[in-house]
């Protein structure tokens, strides 16, 4: 993709109420990352050199959430309308003399090859004053029209409440994206006025005002989703998950059951990853080649290591760091905690704050005791060794490599390397004496 010096505009400053959230509305999460963050990683990507958000109501908790990711935060006190809104960004962009991309918020999906596509052909065409992005929804209800001219530029744009009923018939539709020149931009944001059905500001007069004409360009219906309910957040979420299913398959990863796997936004998959059905993933997990994720598995911010195998209904929490061929059984979960290469903890465990090494086998039902109710505490496992099942390794403790632990032990002191440790009260047994017993409490229940 062409590294064209942009800048980017992303507006945020409408005010979100149907969310019904507490939250700002573009930072409700898309694949685990807020939708502005979504849009901003992305133009970043793309080359922005600088990012410009515009926010109104709630914008401490959209200067906090992009803080460090270079982003410059402009104010709309009041909301006027897109015009307006774009306006606001004109100190963030002072001396910036580049093609500006207008973005919304609060539609994540736009790909960066559209975005790319759009600052081009802004590019190869000085005669151009904009690059609109339309798109041909089934249903274009209030989008905005853009209708072109028999040239293929545009003819006119109009909101949808000060169209005539000719104008409504027409299918090309304003996503609201935009590439124009700064700063001739905000020359012609102070000549647009107010004066429409909804008493706004609206930066696609822009395109009419007189002088140059504009183009557009037309995106996939689905890269044109916006946001502005819950419903609406699930629908883009959705098809966030039906692109990112693909692009896995597409690219080696076999899903059983594509619908029921859910990653996040940063999910990274080797090859021939095989992925079974009703699998979470969660922010932070990179996965390496020839994995195998059995079903009901959740997994965040965990590391996987080539060939390992995890689950059915296993759980991987942050820090889980697996080597080559190690294996994660059911209802097992792994907390900040290394498996080397080949160790396993086949059934039912909690391996949390803990190092084990490569090849060590961890028995079913084994615990590290980590947590005292007031500090957390590590348990060092060496390679080779073997945990009985049903142990509980009271941290902080170490096992020495090729240690072998009893099963049913409570561990509470370091054992040396290839040493037994047994600690469980020791085994009795008296000869015959069930069979006294029962013949004692028989005889007393005959004479009650
Ligand atoms: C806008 C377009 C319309 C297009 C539609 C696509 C205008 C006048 N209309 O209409 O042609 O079909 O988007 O969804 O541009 N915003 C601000 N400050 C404001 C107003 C809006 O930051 O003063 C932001 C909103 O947060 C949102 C975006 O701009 O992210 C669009 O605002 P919205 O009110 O949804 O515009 P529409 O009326 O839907
Ligand atoms: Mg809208």
């Amino acid at each position: 993709m062409a590294q064209l010096p942009f800048a980017a505009i992303i507006l945020a400053a409408g005010q979100g109420t149907r969310m019904k959230s507490s939250t700002h509305k573009v930072l409700h999460p898309v694949a685990g990352k807020p939708m502005l963050h979504h849009l901003i990683d992305r133009v970043a990507e793309l080359g922005a050199e600088r990012i410009v958000v515009v926010v109104g109501a709630l914008s401490e908790q959209v200067e906090a959430s992009v803080a460090g990711m270079g982003v410059t935060i402009a104010h709309q006190a009041e909301q006027l309308g897109t015009g307006h809104a774009v306006a606001q960004a004109e100190q963030a962009l002072a001396g910036f003399e580049g093609i500006v991309l207008i973005l919304y918020g609060d539609v994540p999906l736009v790909q960066a090859d559209t975005m790319a596509r759009m600052i081009e052909a802004l590019d190869a065409n000085p005669a151009l004053r904009a690059i609109v992005l339309g798109f041909r929804p089934d249903a274009p209800g209030a989008y905005g029209r853009v209708i072109a001219a028999p040239d293929g530029l545009i003819e006119k744009m109009v909101e949808a409440k000060d169209a005539n009923p000719e104008e409504l018939e027409v299918r090309m539709c304003n996503t609201g994206m935009m590439a124009v020149r700064a700063p001739e931009m905000f020359d012609l944001l102070r000549q647009i006025g107010n004066d429409n059905a909804a008493g706004e500001y609206y930066l696609p007069d822009i395109v009419m005002l007189p002088g140059r004409r504009s183009g557009f360009t037309e995106a996939e219906p689905w890269e044109a989703m916006g946001v502005n309910n819950r419903v609406e957040l699930a629908a883009v979420e959705k098809t966030w998950q039906a692109d990112r299913r693909w692009r896995a398959q597409v690219e080696g990863v076999t899903l059983t059951d594509p619908d029921s796997v859910f990653f996040a936004a940063d999910t990274v998959l080797g090859r021939d990853v095989t992925i079974g059905p009703n699998v979470v993933f969660g922010l932070g997990v990179t996965v390496a080649d020839n994995v195998t994720i059995h079903s009901f598995s959740h997994i965040a911010g965990a590391t996987i290591g080539e060939g390992a195998e995890i689950g059915p209904f296993a759980r991987l929490r942050p820090g889980a760091v697996l080597g080559a061929k190690a294996k994660v059984g059911n209802f097992v979960e792994i907390k900040q905690a290394v498996l080397g290469a080949g160790a396993k903890a086949n059934h039912l465990s909690y391996i949390g704050d803990a190092d084990v090494g490569a090849g060590a086998n961890i028995g079913a039902g084994t615990i590290t005791c980590n947590y005292d109710g007031f500090f957390k505490y590590r348990t060092q496992i060496g390679a080779g060794a073997f945990i009985g099942s049903n142990t509980a390794l009271v941290a902080p403790v170490s096992i020495g490599a090729g240690a072998l632990i009893g099963a049913g032990s409570v561990i509470t002191r370091d054992v040396a390397a290839d040493a037994v440790a047994v600690a469980r009260g020791e085994q009795l047994e008296k000869p015959g004496r069930a069979a006294k017993f029962r013949e004692v409490m028989a005889a007393r229940k005959k004479k009650s």
